[in-house]
């Protein structure tokens, strides 16, 4: 019998400290906390502190330990490559405290931050483990970023080194990784003392004397250190996600709270046991490659999969099958957008005949909404629970989830089904009353947040209070809105802000509108998400052009296209953009986006009655529509 989920939610809520002390039985402390949970800077809570306890030391030294030596800890499936290298918790642990040698051979200390720039190889993995290993910072920043984001990022982390590899490989095509880590050096104020560089055999990189150093050459010399223990409370990393603004959020995790809650989730929500094969295909770069690609599964003694493909053309759409089938993968943890890929390209399910997958047991879904049809799609070709589940960069794991190690829940297509122990989620309306069952509104937690969710962002608290906390007192606010039906059931209908979602992928309008403003002949511009069918999402530009340009659309449009890959990266997938006279606007000159995005989905709109020209709306339809877009 599995325990009950009723029960346990309950007890989440009224006895907090009771029940995450219960779970934090489960992690390695150095030295038992003091407070389960520290009310006294609240807002700002601090879940175990006083405790010690090392992140690293629980993802592989434990385990080792305890039996699971020769166990795989990583396998890393690169069908881009040619590659399927197979890691013990042995080798894994060996690999990484060298790593960690040489980083302290290089001068890094506990506190010091390092970047991780770096495409989906072990070696990523291994960085990451090797700054938990001795209290180091890290940053991972998604390889598909392009210079000027990681500038961003470099200057507001400050690290005293990066780690990167010579180059990724983008389905066929090799990306050299050097000549844009060298430009967001030269374009960030911050200056890296060192930097270190993987040297893959597709691409090598050429290393710049006195301040780049040679993973492999480095590793040689390097001598293997312990794991420093490290108070509760010590930040473990920073994952930079998209905020409204052009200037990323700096998502803080501590270590102990983010070493319970995964550690309770693998168990309770995604039903795992130590030694089972666990697959997040996700990039290392996002928060689940964080959670459930590298520390989730390792903190609970799992086998975790790395791949390095693409759910289609890998080389087809039979990919995930295959690594399924040839890993034993127990659970599938991926985007409801691979999915629709698979779908579009394989809509029988062809591939999967080829294949054995009888060990997958449960396929999970996060990152954006899980339309219906897709849902059942995948339910009926699969035949085993689909789960859709929610969550965000800043919980760091799942907030509502049909929580299959407890008792499961009746499936509702739509649904991320119920919040998960220990976040009391609510619907308010926009002066932060609790709305009833089916009123659509805005979502927020009851404070406080359980451990794993963000204790601040980096070096600003201001700015946490301000995005998450003020606007409804006693209240994170998630910036999701959505509903509630009768039962308590959740449907998270999508952002209320300016974050858009493309392919599972959080990213900034007001990020891309800078970079299209900032082409020497636009004078305006809006970038909203608009519908997709594949990416869920995509961004949509409108632009108006500066009085007097004379140059041909096509050709401006093109530019603006390249400026955005340029400056945010392709993956940010800005392909559509739309010449138009004017925009919608508020008497007060706020741009009416929401309005745009009705026009651009082809969802009737009305015209609001603070608009400064009614007609605006119609212009805006047929311009989309003459360009195609609409
Ligand atoms: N480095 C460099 N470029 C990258 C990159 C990386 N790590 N990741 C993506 N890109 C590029 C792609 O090559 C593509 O470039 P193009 O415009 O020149 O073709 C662009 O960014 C968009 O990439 P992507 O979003 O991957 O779209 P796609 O059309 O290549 O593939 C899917 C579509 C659905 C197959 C793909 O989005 C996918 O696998 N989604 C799964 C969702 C997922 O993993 N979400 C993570 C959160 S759980
Ligand atoms: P990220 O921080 O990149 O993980 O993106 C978080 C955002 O993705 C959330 O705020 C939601 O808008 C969206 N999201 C994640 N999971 C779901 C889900 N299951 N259903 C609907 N939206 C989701």
């Amino acid at each position: 019998m599995k325990p009950s989920y009723e029960t346990n939610y309950r007890r989440s809520l009224m006895e907090p400290e009771a029940f995450w002390a219960e779970a934090a039985e489960a992690v390695h402390w150095d030295r038992k906390w003091n407070r389960v949970l520290n009310a006294s800077k609240g807002p700002f809570f601090q879940w175990f502190q006083g405790g010690m306890l090392n992140t690293c030391y629980n993802a592989l030294d434990v385990h080792v330990k305890n039996g699971r030596a020769e166990q795989a800890a990583l396998i890393y499936d690169s069908p881009v490559s040619g590659v399927v290298r197979r890691m013990t918790y042995q080798e894994l642990q060996d690999e990484v405290s060298r790593f960690a040698g040489s980083l302290r051979a290089l001068g890094l200390e506990k506190g010091d931050r390092l970047i991780i720039y770096m495409p989906m190889i072990p070696e990523a993995a291994i960085a990451m483990l090797a700054c938990a290993r001795i209290g180091v910072v890290h940053s991972v920043v998604f390889g598909g970023f392009a210079s000027q984001e990681l500038a961003i990022r470099i200057d507001d982390a400050r690290p005293k080194a990066i780690v990167t590899a010579s180059c990724g490989i983008e389905v066929q095509q090799v990306i050299p990784y050097k000549p844009l880590l060298d430009a967001a050096i030269d374009l960030a104020e911050h200056k890296p003392e060192v930097c270190v560089v993987y040297q893959r055999p597709q691409a090598r990189a050429s290393l710049k004397p006195g301040r780049d150093r040679d993973w492999e050459e480095l590793m040689e010399a390097a001598k293997p250190v312990d794991c420093l223990p490290l108070e509760a409370t010590d930040p473990l990393y920073i994952l930079y996600t998209s905020g409204t603004t052009g200037k990323p959020k700096g998502v803080v995790r501590d270590n102990a709270g983010h070493a319970v809650a995964l550690r309770w989730s693998l168990e309770h929500v995604y039903d795992v046991l130590p030694g089972d094969v666990f697959w997040a295909a996700s990039d290392i770069g996002w928060a689940v490659g964080h959670s459930y690609t590298v520390y989730g599964p390792l903190l609970h003694g799992c086998t975790s999969v790395l791949y390095q493909g693409k759910p289609v053309g890998t080389p087809d759409p039979g990919a995930f099958w295959r690594v399924i089938a040839q890993h034993g993968v127990k659970v599938l943890f991926t985007a409801p957008t691979a999915f629709r890929a698979i779908k579009k390209e394989d809509p029988g399910g062809e591939y999967l005949k080829e294949f054995d997958v009888s060990c997958l047991q449960y396929l999970f879904l996060a990152g954006e909404r899980l339309d219906p049809d897709t849902y059942h799609w995948a339910r009926r070709l699969l035949g085993i629970p689909v789960i859709d589940h929610w969550w965000q960069t800043e919980s760091g794991w799942p907030m509502a989830a049909n929580c299959m190690g407890l008792t499961p829940h009746a499936f509702k297509a739509g649904s991320a089904s119920k919040p998960v122990p220990g976040y009391d989620i609510q619907v308010l309306d926009s002066d932060g009353q609790v709305l009833g069952p089916h009123e659509e509104g805005l979502i927020a937690v009851k404070l406080p947040l359980p451990p794993g969710c963000l204790p601040t962002l980096w070096n600003d608290d201001q700015r946490y209070l301000d995005s998450y906390l003020s606007r409804f007192p006693g209240y994170y606010f998630t910036a999701d809105g959505g509903r509630k039906d009768e039962e308590g059931y959740l449907y998270v209908m999508g952002r209320v802000d300016d974050v858009i979602n493309v392919a599972g992928h959080r990213f900034s309008t007001g990020r891309m509108e800078e970079v299209v403003a900032s082409h020497p002949d636009v004078a305006e511009c809006a970038v909203v998400g608009a519908q997709d069918p594949l990416k869920g999402q995509v961004p949509l530009g409108l632009v108006v052009l500066k009085a007097g340009v004379e140059r041909g659309w096509k050709e401006i449009e093109r530019e603006i296209i390249q400026r955005v890959r340029a400056e945010i990266g392709a993956v940010a997938s800005l392909k559509r953009v739309s010449l138009v006279k004017r925009l919608p606007k508020t008497r007060s000159g706020k741009i009416l986006r929401r309005t745009i995005r009705d026009i651009a989905d082809g969802r009737d709109y009305s015209i609001p009655s603070t608009i400064d020209d009614p007609e605006i709306p119609r212009e805006i339809g047929l311009a989309l529509k003459e360009s195609g877009l609409g």
